[in-house]
């Protein structure tokens, strides 16, 4: 199960392919123009940096980028991609830099992969003092869609069907902890991979009593990277805390 192995060790063979098929490589361009908005030709901390999908590219616009993983496989990727960003193996939950940064971000729906209350507090408390004076922190989150999961608190899903591929996502819900605990049944040719992973659902309003929490307040929020709005009608949400005012 994907407690014993990590997301990053069970994703980085299928990783590239399978954020290729989500549409998450499409929209990079939006997502490094977003960023970039916030520390030009400054310093950016990605949590969870992966295999560079947006840091490579955001580096290759003048940030000086760096990152954390806890995936020796993703890191490796990343490694092969480029030789311009210092990353290193450790927890988001629980770092500590002496470096300060224009902007540290966590995206995707990375800060989910944190399975408790107290592991999301942590990363947010770090990320908190890893940002210079004006900097900011950028978070993008889905937005939990849990109705099919009252009272069964089991479902199956299709997330992608094309000639080539059939991606199920089957997920059993625990409500107390808020986490669900789902594995892609990912269908191709002659092959099945079976990809588990549990994360920790958070609404947006949950996740910004967590900022203030470690002293960080709400500056913006989009619904998605171009700023389209963000409405009740949204499925994600990108948001900008900053240092609260003292
Ligand atoms: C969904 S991927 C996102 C990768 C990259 N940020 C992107 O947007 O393509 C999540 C990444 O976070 C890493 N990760 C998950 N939990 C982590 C943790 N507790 N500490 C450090 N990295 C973690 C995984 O190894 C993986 O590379």
């Amino acid at each position: 199960m994907s407690d014993e192995l990590t997301y990053g060790e069970i994703y980085a063979p299928i990783y590239e392919e399978y954020t290729n098929l989500q549409g998450k490589i499409a929209e990079v361009n939006d997502t490094v123009a977003f960023l970039e908005g916030y520390c030009s030709g400054g310093s950016a901390l990605e949590l969870g940096i992966g295999d560079g999908r947006v840091a490579v590219p955001l580096s290759e616009r003048g940030v000086k980028v760096e990152g954390i993983d806890n995936s020796c496989s993703m890191l490796k990727l990343l490694a092969k991609r480029t030789d311009l960003i210092t990353a290193w193996e450790g927890d988001i939950a629980h770092f500590r830099s002496e470096q300060r940064y224009d902007a540290v971000y966590c995206v995707y729906f990375t800060f989910t992969l944190l399975s408790t209350r107290e592991a999301q507090i942590a990363c947010l408390r770090s990320a908190a003092e890893a940002l210079d004076h004006e900097g900011v922190l950028v978070i993008e989150l889905g937005v939990p869609g849990l109705d099919p999961l009252v009272g069964g608190q089991q479902t199956a899903k299709a997330r992608l069907v094309d000639h080539e591929n059939t991606i199920l996502n089957v997920a059993v819900h625990d409500p107390l902890n808020q986490n669900l605990v789902s594995t892609l049944l990912w269908f191709s040719d002659t092959s099945v991979r079976r990809l588990p992973q549990r994360v920790r659902y958070v609404y947006h309003q949950e996740l910004d009593t967590m900022a203030e929490c470690v002293g960080l307040e709400l500056g913006e929020r989009w619904g998605d990277w171009a700023r389209g709005a963000f409405s009740e009608r949204s499925e994600r949400h990108i948001s900008v805390y900053r240092r609260s005012s003292p």
